[in-house]
């Protein structure tokens, strides 16, 4: 068969001069890594906590590789995000007893005072932070006091999450983590004036340094699910779509992110993550002078748990590059179960 041959030689009058050629960045990885634009960094993760009474250690089945931990464990999950550079954990507290109001939330000896009390001891350098809400403690797994019984208002419907006299409670446990030495107080309630309240709390009882990381931008999301079950935190009833944000929305993320800022919020929080980097780009560049964290979730997590298991993808490179896309949108931070995995593949 006879084929036409281009002569190498001769200049070919179709072909452009191509001055631009982003490939000529792209010829080996020195080079690939001399021009990139963001970087993964252990520092940049919190690793979340299961703390619960007890021994030992209770793995969680939709979250393969996550545990609840007894307080010792808590303290040697801490020990282990250390050594790899991790700065920070964020506690979740599984309460002996649930109740109407949450009481083992701001208790003495709660589980998570007394992790906040070990990990500072035993880990002094190791940040702790603490998730300030009230669904792993109620009974009825809402994130607060709901309208029935003696706080009943007739305007409001029976079983409605009541705004303002929840607020109280969240001060009184934002106190009782900071007095267990705290560094940093995470509301993730989505309540109409948490942060403000919370700032005031600690103000006067003399915790004015204690930073406060507000979830201010929380999505009414199916990708809590597991986390439902690690923490025990199901709603009995209902959702929390009363005061969890709408998916469809963007703007409101903007207003409520103003909101929490006026209110002092030191770092704002965008969870989920995966589903949102949107919000995420949007919020950073409204606000790029407050540090924020994206929460990857423990849906996300499980989703890429689940096809790794089943050989469908692979698990370091997939999860580093969501990670990576996080960050690429403009979290500082992120919040996640892969930390100490993610961090040992980095090393
Ligand atoms: C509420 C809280 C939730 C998560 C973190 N804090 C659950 C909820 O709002 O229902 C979810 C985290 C995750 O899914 O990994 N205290």
């Amino acid at each position: 068969m006879a084929i036409f041959e281009l002569d190498p030689k001769k200049p070919n009058s179709d072909r452009r001069a191509l001055i631009a050629r982003p490939r000529r960045l792209r010829q080996s990885e020195t080079l690939r890594a001399m021009v990139r634009e963001t970087e993964l960094n252990a520092r940049d993760f919190i690793y979340p906590l299961f703390v619960r009474h007890g021994q030992g250690r209770t793995p969680i089945a939709s979250m393969p590789g996550v545990s609840q931990l007894s307080v010792l464990e808590a303290v040697r999950e801490a020990e282990t995000a250390a050594k790899l550079g991790i700065p920070a954990v964020i506690l979740f507290g599984i309460p002996a007893e649930k109740d109407p109001l949450g009481l083992e939330n701001f208790a003495q000896d709660g589980v998570v005072q007394q992790a906040i009390r070990l990990i500072k001891r035993e880990v002094p350098e190791m940040l702790v932070v603490t998730d300030v809400c009230l669904c792993e403690y109620t009974d009825h797994g809402h994130c607060g006091i709901l309208n029935t019984g003696e706080h009943f208002q007739a305007s409001l419907p029976e079983g409605y999450v009541l705004n303002d006299p929840t607020l109280n409670v969240l001060g009184k446990v934002a106190v009782s983590h900071a007095a267990c030495g705290a560094d940093i107080v995470a509301p993730s309630g989505m309540l109409d004036g948490m942060v403000i309240a919370i700032r005031e709390a600690l103000d006067v009882n003399g915790f004015e340094n204690v930073p406060i990381l507000s979830y201010a931008i929380k999505y009414a999301s199916a990708f809590y699910g597991p986390f439902r079950d690690a923490a025990e935190g199901a709603p009995k009833f209902g959702d929390r779509k009363s005061h969890q944000m709408d998916p469809a929305n963007i703007r409101e993320a903007l207003r409520e992110a103003a909101l929490d800022v006026d209110e002092g919020a030191d770092m704002l929080m965008v969870k989920p993550a995966l589903a949102y980097l949107d919000v995420i780009r949007s919020v950073k560049n409204a606000f790029p002078e407050i540090p924020m964290a994206a929460y990857n979730v423990s849906g996300e997590y499980a989703m890429i748990k689940a096809a790794a298991a089943n050989g469908w993808i692979d698990e370091s490179r997939v999860t580093l590059e969501t990670l990576l896309a996080m960050k690429r949108a403009g979290a500082d931070l992120i919040i996640t179960y892969h930390a100490l995995d993610a961090a040992r593949w980095l090393n």
